[in-house]
């Protein structure tokens, strides 16, 4: 008997997923609250069966069933799960596959377990295509829940050879706290990528298709991957109205979700400097800030303050990329390390990295080295490698008056990982002085306090 799952949400990524699950001999139930999704969902899948009310789904379900939420993160999430917990029965296994925050996805999994129900958290990424043609799959959740839905996750999965990307990470939040950090370092080589963009365009005055070869020297080696790929694609696509080209069109007010600023404040809570992250957050909402700025005030000063010529910057591109990019991926995979009393142990680095070679968005030769070397060590000798490469670059761009917080700020990080002592010493020094909080002398244990006041003294 062919295996079958519940799906709610028929959204593109809910019909895509369906597309991808019927494709592979799964039989697929599904609802959704609009029927105009539901109309679409069935004229392009005719295999999907389709149900009025989830109800009326969980009935036509064979127990232990399994229902796999494709529905935003927040407010719908909690909505179906209320639905879902009055129809469905002990040993019953749900999947939210959206981008939920693994708090809320630990508390609803305390919450349903009170009744018998296996929450699994999943990470999905590859966007729509990934759903379509095979996703990244990050799952965590009680081990019951991967028991039964394990194994349609890694049919559907992308594929390194046999092996599917897909797979179990751990106990309570794992799946969804590995996807948050995930998209922390898709912002922070977003970012990074579109500093590159800023100084070929905006300093080096290059047009479209010398962009793109630029971006198409970039991948390969190291810094070859899907975003490098993406970059490459969208930098030469034309305006629809037939002159120019689409970026020069793109309102630069940048959106975002939540998930990168969760991956920052979870680098908070945790402990761990995610700078090249959170200066990515951060430039998304500067964009968004100033846009409103903008509006007020009306239009600010022009581009770059003088130009730069191609042939001072693109030889650095490779090295300073790459030293970049490793360093982001070094330190969301800090964030592996940090969380080892939360989940019972730290997260599988290279079981992680194994999950994300194919179909995850991240994927490429950074997610190989880690794959393959112990540790993430892999990384350790690009980021060395490019640090002074990284500095010319950052330093180009800043000379002319691009942000280039991507790079710069990984430049700062990377400086402040090598160099001793910082300037936190000083730190130390204006708040003892001040606050009288103490501080530390090099090699002795316990706080001191500096003669700041002669009152002090008597
Ligand atoms: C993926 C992506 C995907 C999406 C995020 C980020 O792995 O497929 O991370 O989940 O791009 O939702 O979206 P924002 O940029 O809007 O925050």
């Amino acid at each position: 008997m062919s295996d079958e799952i519940g799906l709610i949400g028929l959204g593109r990524m809910g019909r895509n997923l369906a597309a991808n699950l019927i494709e592979r001999g799964i039989v697929v139930r599904a609802w959704d609250k609009s029927t105009d999704a539901l109309a679409k969902a069935q004229a392009i899948n005719p295999d999907l069966l389709l149900y009025g009310d989830i109800r009326e789904l969980a009935r036509a379900l064979t127990p232990p069933r399994c229902v796999m939420l494709v529905v935003p993160a927040g407010n719908a999430v909690e909505k179906c799960l209320a639905a879902l917990a009055d129809v469905l029965e002990m040993g019953d296994v749900i999947i939210d596959s959206g981008n939920s925050h693994y708090g809320d996805t630990e508390r609803r999994q305390n919450d349903l377990s009170d009744k018998g129900l296996h929450f699994l958290g999943l990470g999905v990424s590859g966007g729509l295509d990934g759903a379509r043609h095979g996703p990244s799959l990050m799952a965590g959740g009680p081990e019951a829940a991967w028991q039964r839905a394990g194994s349609i996750l890694e049919t559907i999965s992308a594929r390194i050879g046999d092996e599917p990307c897909a797979g179990y990470l751990g106990g309570g939040g794992a799946g969804h706290f590995v996807k948050v950090v995930h998209n922390g370092i898709e912002y922070a080589i977003m970012q990074i990528l579109a500093d590159v963009f800023d100084l070929l365009s905006q300093g080096c005055g290059m047009a479209g298709e010398d962009i793109a070869e630029t971006f198409d020297a970039l991948n390969s080696g190291a810094t070859a991957s899907f975003l490098v790929e993406a970059s490459m694609r969208v930098v030469t696509i034309p305006d629809e109205s037939g002159t120019g080209l689409l970026i020069d069109t793109i309102d630069d007010r940048a959106e975002q979700k939540g998930t990168g600023r969760w991956a920052v404040e979870t680098a908070f809570d945790f402990g761990i400097a995610v700078p090249t992250i959170a200066a990515a957050v951060q430039f998304r909402t500067l964009s968004e800030d100033r846009g409103r700025q903008k509006a007020k005030d009306g239009p600010a000063g022009g581009g770059a303050s003088r130009s730069l010529v191609p042939d001072d910057v693109t030889p650095l591109l490779m090295s300073a990329v790459a030293c970049a990019m490793a360093s982001a991926f070094q330190q969301g995979f800090a964030l592996f390390d940090a969380v080892a009393d939360h989940f019972g142990s730290a997260l599988d680095k290279r079981r992680i990295a194994s999950l994300w070679r194919s179909g995850c968005i991240l994927r490429g030769g950074m997610v190989d080295l880690i794959e393959e070397s112990q540790d993430g060590e892999g990384l350790r000798p690009l980021v060395a490698d490019g640090q002074e490469a990284l500095r010319s670059l950052s330093l180009a761009a800043l000379s002319i008056g691009l942000p280039a917080p991507g790079l710069s700020t990984t430049l700062g990080y990377v400086d402040a990982l090598r160099r001793s002592p910082l300037s936190t010493r000083f730190i130390q020094m204006q708040r003892d002085y001040f606050g009288g909080h103490g501080f530390h002398r090099i090699g002795q244990d316990g706080l001191v306090h500096g003669p700041w006041h002669e009152e002090d003294e008597t």
